[in-house]
């Protein structure tokens, strides 16, 4: 994994932590109107610099499907490469706080960063080789990886993501 790489998984690696630790460690309920989340318990300038990099995925992965559907094969790969190497984090992270998170990272967290940013990588060398087979499985990949980290570590930011009511073994 590249510097930019390492530095955005050791920044989501640290919102998982912390994240992680509220839920193991948190027990009472927090009186507060708005309970801690993971990101709340970052710096501000950390959560910051979190928004603004999912921000930036967003975007990028908004621009993924056109350039896909017209195979617009530079385009798709200028974009993998974007997602592969981060947004804002990569540049502005200083070494303390790389250090710092990534002595807090989960193992879980780091895993599923690392694979996004392998399928990013992977995208691009689809694209550099005009695969149109393969460019839409990528695409579908990082789609999970966004699905998959936040469904386990985002919950509190996208309920939607949140177990539902064990469901009675196919209650027909
Ligand atoms: C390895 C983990 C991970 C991956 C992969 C990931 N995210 Fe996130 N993302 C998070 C976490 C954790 C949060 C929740 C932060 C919070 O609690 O506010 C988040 C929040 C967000 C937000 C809301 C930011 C805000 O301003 O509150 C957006 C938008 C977002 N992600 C987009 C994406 C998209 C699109 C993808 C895939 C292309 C993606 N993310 C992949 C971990 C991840």
């Amino acid at each position: 994994m590249n510097k930019e790489g390492l530095a955005l998984a050791s920044l989501l690696l640290a919102v998982a932590a912390a994240t992680a630790q509220v839920h193991d460690h948190a027990p009472a309920p927090d009186p507060s109107p708005a309970p801690a989340s993971g990101v709340a318990a970052l710096s501000p300038e950390l959560r910051e610099l979190f928004k603004l990099e999912m921000a930036g995925l967003q975007g990028a992965m908004l621009e993924l499907v056109p350039a896909v559907a017209s195979g617009d094969w530079e385009g798709i790969a200028r974009i993998a490469a974007r997602i592969r190497g981060g947004f804002v984090l990569a540049q502005r992270l200083t070494p303390e706080q790389r250090e710092e998170l990534h002595r807090a990272l989960p193992a879980g967290f780091l895993e599923r960063d690392a694979e996004f940013h392998a399928t990013a990588e992977a995208l691009e060398h689809a694209a550099h080789r005009k695969q149109a087979d393969l460019v839409p499985f990528y695409v579908y990949k990082l789609t999970e990886g966004c699905v998959g980290c936040h469904s386990r570590f985002a919950q509190a930011r996208f309920p939607g993501f949140a177990p539902a009511h064990e469901p009675a073994e196919h209650a027909h």
